[in-house]
């Protein structure tokens, strides 16, 4: 084998999921009024994520990043474009064999409630995905009752309601309950917003650390441009369904080439001033 083919080896071999040419639109409106429209909500868009890496998407309201989780996520189908999971295209798959794939590829959202059934505690909210996958009851326990723990939240919580625990202690169940699957990725649509400052530096710290500890790989999606330049190494800007600039993170802050990453940065006064990575959360530990 060639040097050029072995390095090519080499750069597969740390990507876990790249899309090429992703588009989606959506028909809406009345057809009997004559008023269907349509709207593109993702445009031809591709990138890469790196094994063990952190991606950050961000983008105004509306411009697709949501759409492009679930398509990342398998929740629904691509119009066009293709997507590599570990070098295997799952969009191409039969549904028996994405069966498999479907647990390495997690989806968190911003309230993490809606995903609880309000008839099950805890622990069984947890143990929900496994009764999907068919795992037997006495496994499904003791595996809901660890990741629990992983999550920060003891047997004492078992018992106890979604309902009935606070915001943060919620996205620490949320958490659990993708964790318990042992995925690969895990794409936090919006997950650390609406915490408050102290519960989002906490939540990310033990999502850094699970990352460490199980070779994870994330892509928060967030309009907090902030917080993702201290915790992503690249980060994606995206625009009317699609990915406008992607960088290095630093590289974007210090350097942003698209007009609308100087518009986001823009609005967000801090960031004016170039710091070093890691700024926002070591300020927060500071004040712990
Ligand atoms: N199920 C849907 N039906 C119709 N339009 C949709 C649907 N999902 C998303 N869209 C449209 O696609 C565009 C992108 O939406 P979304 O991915 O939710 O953006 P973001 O997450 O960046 O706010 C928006 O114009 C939105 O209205
Ligand atoms: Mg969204």
């Amino acid at each position: 084998m060639t040097i050029e083919g072995t390095m090519n080896k080499q750069e597969q071999k740390e990507v876990l999921v790249e899309a090429c040419g992703l588009s989606k639109s959506y028909a809406w409106g009345n057809p009997w009024l004559h008023n269907n429209k349509k709207s593109q909500a993702l445009l031809n868009v591709s990138l890469k994520v790196i094994k063990g890496s952190i991606l950050a998407v961000v983008g105004e309201s509306g411009s697709g990043k949501s759409t492009l989780a679930r398509m990342l996520v398998l929740h629904e189908k691509p119009d066009a474009g293709s997507i590599l999971l570990d070098g295997m295209d799952v969009i191409k798959m039969l549904p028996e064999q994405l069966c498999g794939f479907r647990p390495q590829m997690q989806l968190m959202h911003q309230d993490a409630s809606t995903s609880f059934n309000p008839r099950f505690n805890a622990v069984e909210c947890v143990e929900e995905p496994l009764l999907i996958k068919g795992v037997k009851q006495i496994d499904r326990h003791k595996l809901a009752l660890e990741s629990m723990e992983l999550s920060g939240l003891t047997g004492q919580f078992a018992d106890r309601s979604p309902l009935e625990l606070s915001r943060g202690q919620r996205q620490r169940l949320a958490i659990a309950r993708v964790l318990v699957l042992k995925p690969k990725l895990i794409i936090f649509d919006e997950s650390l917003s609406g915490l408050d400052l102290l519960t989002q530096s906490h939540i990310v710290r033990l999502l850094l650390d699970l990352r460490q500890r199980y070779d994870l790989t994330y892509v928060f999606i967030s309009h907090d441009l902030s917080l993702m330049g201290d915790i992503a190494e690249r980060i994606a800007v995206m625009k009317d369904g699609g990915i406008v600039e992607e960088q290095e993170s630093t590289h974007l802050f210090s350097a942003p080439q698209h007009v609308e990453t100087c518009k986001l940065l823009s609005a967000v006064p801090r960031m004016s001033q170039p710091r070093e990575p890691g700024h926002r959360l070591a300020l927060q530990e500071g004040s712990l």
